[in-house]
């Protein structure tokens, strides 16, 4: 199966609707300290990054569409916030290990990775992360199955954390039915 190319979905809009930050965010955010460090790993629009730089983190974001970095740019410009953004591949993470509060990932997903995301975290820092079961193609368009996960897979992909919350299931919001697994953990 062919990969999404980004550039093109955002350019044509595909994601326009997408502006308000995931719930799973909005509900875990008071559990990182005030003005903290945080990254989006594939932040895509930057609609999470943009929430906590409303808030008052300094705020660090990894993507590689072009297109996707332009809307945020814009979009910060316009909301007069500050993001920091490098245009770059997950599979080659530009941060400092043990320099974040928080990190989290929407829609993404990279198996290689998630010892890497979580070395990027300080002690204490917190991980946040949501995307599609495969489960999901059931209801939507056709998306690689390679980047979706197994029933119960998420909750074993991370060492060194203390898991907060891990749900899965399938959910209604936004009018659809989305089959997603959710995870929230500490590092040690
Ligand atoms: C489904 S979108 C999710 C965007 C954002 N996290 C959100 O939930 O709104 C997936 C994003 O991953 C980005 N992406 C795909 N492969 C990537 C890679 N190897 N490194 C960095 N970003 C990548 C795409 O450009 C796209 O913006």
């Amino acid at each position: 199966m062919e990969r999404p190319d980004w550039d093109t979905r955002y350019r044509e809009g595909f994601y326009d609707g997408a502006v308000q930050p995931h719930k799973l965010l909005t509900e875990w955010c008071s559990n990182l300290p005030p003005g903290g460090r945080v990254v989006d790993i594939a932040m895509g629009n930057g609609r999470d990054l943009l929430f906590l730089a409303e808030k008052g983190f300094a705020c660090y974001g990894l993507e590689r569409s072009q297109e996707a970095l332009r809307i945020a740019g814009h979009t910060a410009h316009d909301r007069r916030l500050f993001l920091s953004v490098v245009k770059g591949d997950a599979l080659h993470l530009p941060f400092k290990e043990d320099s974040f509060d928080g990190l989290f990932v929407f829609y993404f997903l990279e198996r290689k990775i998630m010892a890497d995301l979580v070395g990027l975290l300080r002690p204490g820092g917190i991980l946040i992360y949501e995307t599609f079961l495969k489960k999901q193609n059931a209801f939507d368009r056709q998306r690689n199955p390679e980047y979706l996960l197994d029933d119960a897979e998420l909750i074993g992909l991370f060492q060194g954390l203390e898991i907060v919350l891990y749900e899965e299931g399938i959910f209604r919001y936004d009018g659809k039915q989305r089959a997603v697994a959710r995870y929230v953990g500490r590092k040690r």
